[in-house]
């Protein structure tokens, strides 16, 4: 028998419909905890708009020091209505705060599911035979390419002028890209490139790491695809693809088109890894303000993130398991979030979920 774990997990539950899904998903993890006789507890860190209420800045070192003691980051989102985007309380507070910590613990490969879990078909907007058995990783660069490159804004021949620059060096890419073919290794061993390599040097030179890194693994499928067409495969036959590793940009473009092809964004967790497995998990949508104090926010994404949580940084593969076959058995009784176009709302599911985990 496994020995008991025990941990600290520093949560940062951020703006919005953050708190309400951390919420969530601390209950979850309690009842993983009495379940499976564990000790993993949290350690809440402030960060976004509370943050600048009490320390003047996003990120506060405190919070930062929170997150260096502990195994592992549960995040939850960031993010200010899109009209209050400009005020000192809201501006740059995702560049501050995510951009933040994913530089400071090098969080460069981040793995994004998008998953079509049996008897979920209905909750996408496709047709369900498109969906049926869908199950792709995207795996996304996240600490360099134009989120990172130098940016200016400047004056020239009496007109504003904005400049956004992608850099990629030959290291940066090849160590996002093997971590993309192990998991396809791991998996259909299929792997898909997506750039834009008939436009942008970065882009093939994508490409040639993915050729180098290709021969390590020669069990691999590899192909390439443009981002334009990506998205439309994506769209039109999701589950022929398995594994897709691309740049920052495009990471974060495809996999909120991933939301919406599975169903929702609030089912999509992410894992944002550094080369020693250090992390920080967080769903891959924002802090929704538009929902946000109205009890009403899907938590799965946060919960799902806790589960990808528990296998990576605790190897509690059984525990992760559980709390998504948890998920799963609350949606096959028809216990659903208004996104979802059920009546439930985040902590009405929640409940249905930890009851099921308990059991
Ligand atoms: P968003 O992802 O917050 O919301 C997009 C839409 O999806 C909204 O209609 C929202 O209500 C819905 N939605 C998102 N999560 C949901 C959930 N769990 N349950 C039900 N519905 C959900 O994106 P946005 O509106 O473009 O951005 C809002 C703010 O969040 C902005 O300030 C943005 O910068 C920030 N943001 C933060 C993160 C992050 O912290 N990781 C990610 C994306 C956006
Ligand atoms: C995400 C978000 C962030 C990103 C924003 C808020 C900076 O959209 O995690 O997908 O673009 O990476
Ligand atoms: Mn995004």
């Amino acid at each position: 028998m496994k020995t008991a774990a025990r941990g600290v997990i520093a949560t940062v539950a951020g703006d919005g419909i953050g708190p309400e899904i951390i919420n969530s998903a601390v209950r979850v993890l309690e009842a993983v905890n009495k379940r499976f006789g564990h000790s993993i507890s949290t350690t809440p860190a402030l960060a976004g708009a509370q943050a600048w209420d009490k320390f003047g800045e996003h990120l506060p070192k405190e919070t930062i020091t929170i997150c260096e003691g502990a195994d592992a980051i549960l995040f939850g989102a960031v993010g200010g209505p899109v009209d209050d985007q400009d005020t000192p309380r809201w501006k740059d507070v995702e560049k501050n705060v995510l951009l933040g910590l994913r530089k400071k613990f090098d969080l460069f490969a981040n793995l994004r599911p998008l998953k079509v879990w049996p008897g979920t078909e209905s909750f996408s907007s496709l047709k369900p035979e498109f969906i049926k058995g869908m199950d792709v990783l995207i795996v996304r660069e996240l600490v360099s390419g134009i989120y990172f490159g130098p940016r200016k804004r400047f004056e020239r021949d009496g007109q504003q002028v904005a400049e956004d620059t992608n850099v990629y060096t030959w290291s940066e890419i090849e160590r996002v890209v093997r971590v993309a073919f192990e998991a396809a290794a791991g998996r259909k061993k299929k792997l898909t490139v997506v750039d834009k390599a008939n436009v942008l040097e970065t882009s093939r030179l994508w490409r040639d790491v993915a050729r180098a890194v290709a021969k390590d693994f020669p069990n691999v499928n590899m192909d390439f695809m443009f981002i334009d067409n990506a998205a439309m495969q994506l769209a039109r036959s999701p589950a022929t693809f398995d594994v897709i590793v691309t740049d920052n940009m495009f990471g974060d473009i495809l996999s909120d088109l991933g939301g919406a092809i599975v169903g929702s964004l609030g089912l999509l967790p992410s894992a944002s890894l550094n080369a020693k497995k250090f992390g920080l998990f967080e769903p891959s949508h924002g802090s929704a303000p538009d929902i946000a104090g109205k009890g009403i926010a899907n938590p799965t994404a946060q919960i799902l993130s806790l589960s990808m949580l528990l296998r990576y940084t605790y190897d509690l593969q059984k525990e992760a398991d559980a709390i998504e076959a948890a998920t799963l058995s609350a949606w096959q009784a028809g216990e659903r979030t208004k996104d979802l176009s059920g009546n439930l709302s985040t902590e009405e599911f929640t409940s249905c979920v930890v009851k099921r985990i308990a059991a």
